[in-house]
């Protein structure tokens, strides 16, 4: 029986098949060995009996590569894919740690990193005169394993990281007829090997490309949310907003939405929902939105048409999700029926909708106006608490943002 692409290795009585590594599997006397911390133990267990007979064939390392990058594929987020990719590389080769660098200017500059230093040290510029800046200029696989007295060791990094690097293994990165940068893996206990070197030179090879396309989308979905900022502070100013409210619903709702555990991609359409939800202002003439007495009953009727206007803008989109339409429609709906335009009740609101107005109730009373003071946030969050305890808000869209304010994230 052949094992998955992600089992290194099992130890039965003592006895050891394929190779150890950082995340091991107990199941009934069988010690496995996998690549990722969340290996599926169901499969281990169905597994475990040809283990015992030591009938379980483990794939060779240099196979594993190919099924390692055939995961770029997926559809999660760059940095969690990227840190996985990490995660099994340091298996593979039994070192500690791994980084991604890429090259921006006179230096690199870390992508993301895996093991102890992680979180720590993605802000600093590494020089070209290091290992790394070294294993991209010369443009080939090198193994470092006596680091204590090579000078071209860049010690910033383990000062910030608070670790102490030992070996390196680095191989230039790669993106089609462009050099990307680099990848390391770091102390491997005895040293690296050249049949590490190998196996890492045609990791690099695999995920270069896939790299550069994935970080070119990023940076157009960076693009068009910039885009996107510019139109909404346009409008906030025009309706006397402070120019922030649209990016500020943003953040929040995103922050609502995590809590909430939605999906990467949930968030993202969130977060250009959120930034949009007031974007049918656009077709409220200025007599109404601009009108600096109280408004008529019939004006105000008139404004409210902004959610409606917001939707038929953005339902002309043709990427723009059914959720993303709905923050817009529906964040001045009430889940008791006395919200508007539609006076929508409880099931009836999308949970979008539920969010971008718990947000932007909380920015807009947190704010600044030309007719108000701001208001401290214990105040308006004992405000939104009472509109939840009315049936108007969702409460545990409340329950979230009274957590966010109690972190201090707020
Ligand atoms: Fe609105």
């Amino acid at each position: 029986m052949r094992a998955p692409y992600w089992v290194l290795g099992y130890e039965v009585n003592g006895k050891l098949f394929g190779k150890r590594s950082n995340d091991v599997f107990k199941i009934d006397g069988v010690r496995f060995y996998t690549i990722f911390e969340d290996a599926d133990t169901k499969v281990l267990k169905r597994l475990k009996d040809a283990a015992k007979f030591g009938d379980l064939e483990i794939m060779d390392p240099n196979e594993i590569i190919p099924f390692i990058a055939a995961q770029l594929n997926s559809s999660i987020s760059l940095l969690t894919l990227l840190k996985r990719i990490q995660h099994s590389i340091c298996s593979i080769l039994s070192a500690e740690a791994a980084s991604i660098l890429v090259h921006s200017g006179d230096h690199l500059e870390f992508l993301v990193t895996e093991g102890g230093a992680s979180g720590k040290i993605e802000s600093i510029p590494v020089p070209m005169e290091s290992i790394a800046g070294t294993i991209f200029l010369e443009d080939r696989t090198m193994i470092f394993n006596d680091l204590m007295k090579d000078k071209r060791h860049f010690k910033g990094v383990d000062k910030a990281a608070k670790f102490v690097t030992k070996n390196i293994l680095g191989s230039p990165i790669w993106t089609g007829e462009k050099k990307f940068g680099v990848i390391e893996v770091l102390n491997k206990e005895g040293g690296f090997t050249e049949e590490d070197a190998k196996l890492l030179e045609k990791f690099a090879r695999l995920i270069g490309r896939k790299l550069y396309s994935t970080i070119t989308g990023d940076r157009m979905k960076k693009l068009i949310k910039e885009i996107v900022l510019a139109i909404t502070s346009t409008i906030d100013k025009r309706d006397k907003y402070t120019h922030e409210h649209s990016r500020n619903v943003a953040r929040i709702s995103v922050m609502l939405g995590r809590k909430l555990r939605l999906s990467e991609r949930e968030l993202e359409d969130l977060e250009i929902s959120a930034m949009l939800h007031d974007v049918g202002k656009i077709g409220i003439p200025d007599s109404i939105l601009l009108k600096p007495g109280k408004l008529t009953p019939e004006e105000f009727e008139y404004i409210k048409n902004h959610t409606v206007f917001g939707a038929e803008i953005l339902s002309k989109l043709k990427h723009a999700t059914d959720n993303m339409i709905s923050g817009a429609l529906e964040h001045h709906e009430k889940l008791d029926g006395s919200g508007y335009p539609y006076g929508k009740k409880n099931g009836e609101i999308s949970l979008f909708g539920r969010i971008v107005a718990v947000a932007d109730m909380y920015d807009a009373l947190t704010a600044k106006r030309v007719y108000k003071k701001e208001w401290t946030k214990e105040k308006v969050l004992n405000v939104l608490k009472e509109e939840a305890e009315k049936g108007k808000l969702d409460r545990k869209v409340v329950e979230k943002l009274e957590e966010l304010v109690k972190e201090g994230a707020l």
